[in-house]
């Protein structure tokens, strides 16, 4: 949670700060500042968005300075407000910073601090962290990088953090453990960020920090990479990134989110390409080829993750059950990680995230590793700590997801995990040929079959407007459509605030169904294939107690058209697919909702994109 920006060079800082801060929005919007130097040092701070903060500079002076920091928080110590909003000053104004993260032992240093005579405005670690700089730089009369690396060694907890020190204006100290940041290597320029959005357009040349290490920026000594234990000097790997500026802006549409709701064939095609390359060829996936005894030979799969990523390895479940006839266990990381899980050699954990940053994934990762488990990760974003703890993995390639909702990153998840599914099924022999050759033929089609499931929008925006009222929600689903159900709730949830629940179809009757009358909105997938006659009785039990139901149905389906009070039509196709389809009109659905209650569709209250906090 968080974003951080840098810059130091020769453009006018003031234009890449606010820039980035808008592209890092989605990690944190509870307030923003900027720290710019000018021969002074000056910061401006608010609560409230980057919208807000850019209203201080209205004064064309006030933007000056070639070098600066800015921040976008997320709160975690103390409310959002101006004076717990980033940068944070040291008490002698000297010293400067930006943090992501959380200091676990802040209140013992602040104690420490506090009797040699430090004061405090804030409630932030993050304040702590400056000041104990600042009293080992001061102490120990050492420069800043030194003061820094001495700082960190002491500091229990994650950062990304940035340093500032008015007394040598061409350096930026920056480190990291557990918060990612990126460094953009411009011609005598450099940029930081949290993600390399800030600096797309200037450089693709980047430098991902790793964990404990440090690097001390200069615009006279150039850039060197320190690890912070051993107090070594490291090469650094500079990568050449590949995304493009389009990728991080909205192209026309009113939401990030529903862009990559209607981005979603091109997604799915670039999760396919190089993998499923025709029908007829096997599916190329280098990671499963590598790492096929592993597979064969393990006892268990243990699908790790949260959120919306918890809902496609719930769905990885039935697909890798039906497909390879292997146990698998599905886990929320949160609680996998602080349980004592029976762990083994002859496990495979896969660890599934769109960020790569998510803590609890990361630490239950950690944690089996320590256990001897091998770990294939499913990543979005390429180079994330996440992708670098796994032991192998595949990318998502879902391109960058900026909409705090899960869209399009949670469908080429899906897809990848049927595809996977498919591969190792008929390496293991463990699908019969007839129905691999089916269900492949149709997945190959799946970029067209989602762009024909799009074409519902003006259906699902008309739907949407009767429900802007409704205070509750319940969807429903059996088989491969539960997840589905599951994820449909959640996103309703995050973004307009109803409140709604997602449930396996047949479990109505063991309670839910008490909520069920006029005023209650349930939304059922029933596809044709599968459970389908039984769901229709599930249809008929909220007919009879007069709820309004919203169906998912299979193109052409006379018989729930007949019964429901809304139905939304996608593509006949295989079960399997099935559950890939029947999720967009239901991301479709809870946009057209929020977009018409007016909430924050991108930036919905108290959410964040990486959750980078326990
Ligand atoms: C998705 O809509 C959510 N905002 C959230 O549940 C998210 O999926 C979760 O925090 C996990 O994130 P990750 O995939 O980046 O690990």
């Amino acid at each position: 949670m968080c974003g951080i920006v840098g810059y130091l060079g020769n453009k006018k800082a003031y234009n890449i700060l606010i820039n980035g801060l808008r592209r890092l929005e989605y990690r944190g919007y509870d307030s923003s500042g900027i720290m710019l130097y000018n021969g002074e040092l000056s910061v401006k701070k608010t609560k409230g968005k980057v919208s807000d903060l850019e209203v201080l500079y209205k004064n064309e002076n006030d933007k000056r300075g070639n070098i600066g920091l800015g921040h976008t928080r997320w709160a975690t110590h103390g409310p959002p407000n101006k004076i717990n909003s980033h940068p944070h000053l040291s008490n002698s104004g000297e010293l400067c910073i930006i943090h992501n993260g959380i200091i676990e032992n802040y209140d013992a240093l602040r104690t420490v601090l506090k009797r040699k005579g430090y004061d405090f405005k804030s409630d932030t670690d993050s304040e702590v962290l400056v000041n104990f700089i600042e009293e080992i730089k001061k102490s120990k009369k050492v420069k800043l990088g030194k003061a820094v690396r001495l700082a960190l060694k002491e500091v229990v907890g994650a950062y990304a953090i940035a340093v500032f020190d008015k007394s040598n204006p061409s350096e930026i100290v920056t480190a990291k453990l557990g918060s990612p940041l990126a460094i953009g290597i411009g011609e005598s320029e450099y940029y930081i960020g949290s993600d390399p959005s800030p600096f797309l357009e200037f450089t693709k040349k980047c430098i991902y920090l790793n964990d404990y290490e440090m690097a001390i920026i200069s615009l006279k000594k150039g850039l060197i990479l320190r690890e912070i234990t051993k107090d070594t000097i490291l090469d650094p790997f500079i990568e050449n990134l590949k995304h493009n500026i389009e990728e991080v802006e909205k192209g026309g549409y009113k939401h990030f989110m529903l862009k990559e709701i209607y981005e979603q064939p091109q997604s799915v095609t670039d999760t396919f390409r190089g993998r499923l390359i025709s029908p007829s060829l096997p599916i190329k996936i280098s990671s499963i080829e590598k790492s096929f005894e592993k597979f064969k030979s393990a006892n268990r799969i243990i699908f790790i993750s949260c959120g919306t990523s918890w809902h496609a390895s719930l769905l990885g479940e039935y697909f890798f059950e039906e497909l390879l006839r292997k146990p698998v266990e599905v886990e929320y990381a949160s609680e996998f990680r602080y349980r004592n899980p029976v762990i083994n050699e002859n496990d495979i954990i896969i660890p599934i995230s769109q960020s790569g940053e998510t803590a609890d994934t990361l630490a239950a990762i950690k944690m089996a590793k320590k256990r001897g488990a091998f770990l294939y990760g499913i990543c979005n974003v390429v180079g994330s700590s996440i992708a670098r703890e796994t032991d192998t993995g595949v990318y998502t390639h879902a391109g960058s997801e900026i909409g705090v909702a899960s869209t399009k990153a949670f469908t080429c998840q899906i897809s990848l995990i049927l595809l996977m599914a498919l591969d190792l099924g008929k390496r293991m022999n463990t699908i019969d040929e007839n129905r691999y050759q089916r269900i492949i033929k149709e997945l190959s089609k799946l970029p067209e079959l989602i762009e024909r499931v799009l074409s519902i929008g003006e259906k699902t925006e008309r739907i949407a407007k009767k429900f802007i009222k409704s205070p509750n929600f319940l969807y429903l689903g059996r088989g491969y459509h539960f997840p589905i159900a599951l994820e449909g709730a959640l996103k309703l949830k995050e973004i307009s605030y109803i409140h709604a629940e997602g449930y396996p179809a047949a479990e109505m009757k063991h309670g839910p169904i008490a909520l069920i009358d006029k005023n209650m909105p349930v939304v059922v997938i029933a596809t044709k294939k599968g459970n389908y006659q039984k769901v229709v009785s599930n249809i008929m039990e909220i007919k009879a107690r007069e709820g309004e139901i919203i169906a998912i149905v299979s193109e052409g389906d006379k018989e729930i058209e007949s019964i429901a009070n809304h139905f939304i039509e996608i593509p006949e196709c295989d079960e399997l697919i099935a559950p890939i389809l029947a999720n967009i009109p239901l991301q479709l659905l809870s946009y057209h909702i929020a977009e018409k209650k007016d909430c924050n569709v991108d930036q919905p209250r108290n959410l964040a994109k990486s959750v980078t906090v326990e």
